[in-house]
């Protein structure tokens, strides 16, 4: 709760921090138009001004970073955030091309980019850690937690059976599986994936626990989802189960050839993504989650699904 505050403090000093270089920028216009005759100093004004404003930010950060205490937490007293993903994940997580701007991210060997990643860089940013990325096979990531990884930020959703192994921060993203299929898929319900002789997954997904739960027998799980999507186009599978965001990426890498169905035409219930992090952190989940409000309330979250989600282009 101490933690949450901290940053929700931080979060209100950086508005008052902005507002005031906003009013300074106003004061030096005012300046210039009264000393009309002096190009050079408005000039100069506006341009401190400026610097004002990229120094409140900066301290704003600071002051972030300062009164976020970690140092009673188990995973992150050292300063770093090591995150684990499994990058086949678009447009949460996938490989980019290294040109992003993750200014709290130390380590990237596999360049990847996404939602999920600039979250976790703004996370990163606010509690004043650096972040590490580990680009892992999904399925090994619950596991990993605590041990390889602090985190996970990975498209993850909350569930009864991973609350047994992690905790969860406050859920970010509302989500549900959907059917993508080739055009000319006659496969509409579920009877049809019933019928199916290859449902095509990412194991150890939820899309996984749904296909096995339809139709056991011709559930075929693989460690990417790449996969399970080249196996859909070169017809080894008749559907690939997969997160709806996800779907639609895929869909638009390959819209002549696809098609996606949403989860309600088969009955799938709604899930919501959230940041898997050790049991044994209290003051890490309060960080996370004091971060997450945080970034909800002054807008950075909206931005990032602009650009990540809603914005998402083809590689
Ligand atoms: N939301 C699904 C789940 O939690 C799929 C997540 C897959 N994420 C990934 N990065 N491959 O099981």
């Amino acid at each position: 709760m101490k933690k949450v505050l901290a940053v929700l403090l931080a979060g209100s000093m950086a508005a008052a921090l902005a507002a005031c270089g906003s009013s300074k920028s106003t004061d030096s216009a005012a300046q210039s138009s009264a000393a009309q005759t002096s190009t050079t100093e408005a000039t100069g004004a506006s341009t401190e001004a400026g610097g004002a404003a990229t120094e409140a930010a900066a301290a704003a950060t600071e002051a972030a970073a300062q009164q976020t205490d970690l140092s009673g937490s188990k995973y992150l007293s050292d300063g770093v955030m090591t995150v684990a993903l499994n990058s086949t994940f678009p447009p949460f997580e996938y490989l980019g091309d290294g040109s992003d701007d993750f200014s709290a991210i130390t380590s990237n060997p596999t360049q990847v980019t996404g939602f999920d990643v600039a979250l976790v860089n703004e996370i990163g940013t606010r509690l004043g850690v650096k972040v590490e990325i580990e680009d892992m096979d999904f399925d090994g990531i619950i596991a990993a937690i605590g041990t390889k990884a602090d985190v996970a930020a990975t498209g993850m959703t909350i569930n009864d059976e991973r609350k047994k192994s992690v905790n969860f921060s406050d859920p970010y993203y509302d989500a549900t599986q959907a059917v993508l299929l080739t055009k000319d898929s006659s496969i509409a319900t579920e009877d049809d994936l019933k019928k199916a002789s290859s449902i095509g997954v990412q194991q150890g997904t939820t899309g996984d626990n749904i296909a096995r739960g339809i139709n056991d027998a011709a559930t075929v799980s693989v460690k990417s989802f790449n996969q399970a999507v080249a196996d859909l186009m070169n017809g080894k599978n008749d559907a690939v189960i997969v997160d709806q965001s996800t779907g639609e990426a895929f869909l638009s890498q390959n819209p002549d050839k696809l098609k996606l169905l949403p989860g309600s035409q088969f009955k799938f219930d709604t899930e919501q993504y959230g940041i898997a992090m050790p049991k044994d952190d209290d003051v890490m989940l309060g960080a996370v989650n004091g971060a997450l409000e945080a970034i909800k309330a002054d807008g950075t979250y909206d931005t990032l699904v602009e650009k990540y989600i809603n914005n998402y282009e083809a590689q």
